[in-house]
């Protein structure tokens, strides 16, 4: 089976719709379905279709609630914070792959073009078992980033977003229920689903 191509990293994700530029970074040319990582909401809903599914790990990266989204769970006034990756040595993410055609990426690029690019990434199912795949990354770079805040912060900031696929906090909470359920180990998502809480009691 063929595999996708990396293109050159020539362009950033500084535009607010990153949708264009991820067209050109990857070369699905003879290729019949990919591998992606997903860490925030595709973890417990994927509206596409997929081939298969399965939880898997990336190593390297951090699930931090530090991107702006001003298209689904925010507004461009106020827009709502969901997760990205931050590379962070020795760090494991624990996530839901997802074996796609590469069509689904068309749909994919243009529901997450508030920032995010496609970055090649080694997926680790255990039991020794890896493949090459992809996942969308907002970096520092790009213009919806909100960045770091305490985590106390973060959830006042949830609890008072939503956007047009809902509430911020619904997204967070089950994000967190969707990560225990996994087995995954994530105190940052797990503190600031903790503080929506005690803010919600
Ligand atoms: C996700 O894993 O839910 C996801 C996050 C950002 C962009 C695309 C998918």
């Amino acid at each position: 089976m063929h595999t996708f191509v990396s293109r050159a990293a020539d362009a950033t994700s500084a535009s607010h719709d990153t949708t264009s530029v991820n067209r050109t970074r990857h070369d699905f040319t003879g290729v019949e379905s990919v591998w992606l990582f997903g860490y925030g909401s595709l973890i417990y809903k994927a509206d596409f279709q997929y081939i298969e599914r399965r939880p898997a790990t990336i190593r390297g990266w951090s699930r931090r609630l530090w991107q702006g989204s001003h298209d689904h769970r925010g507004t461009p006034e106020h827009p709502g914070r969901v997760a990205t990756l931050v590379a962070e040595a020795g760090a494991v993410c624990t996530g839901m792959a997802y074996r796609v055609t590469p069509a689904t990426f068309e749909y994919i690029d243009f529901r997450e073009k508030n920032g995010y690019l496609r970055h090649a990434v080694t997926l680790d199912f255990g039991n020794d078992e890896r493949a090459e795949g992809l996942v969308y990354i907002a970096d520092a770079g790009n213009a919806a980033w909100l960045g770091a805040a305490s985590e106390a912060d973060i959830a006042r900031h949830v609890a008072a977003s939503s956007g047009p696929s809902g509430r911020n906090s619904d997204y967070v909470l089950r994000l967190a229920d969707a990560l225990h359920e996994l087995g995954a180990d994530d105190p940052h998502v797990f503190a600031v689903a903790d503080a929506l809480r005690k803010l919600q009691a």
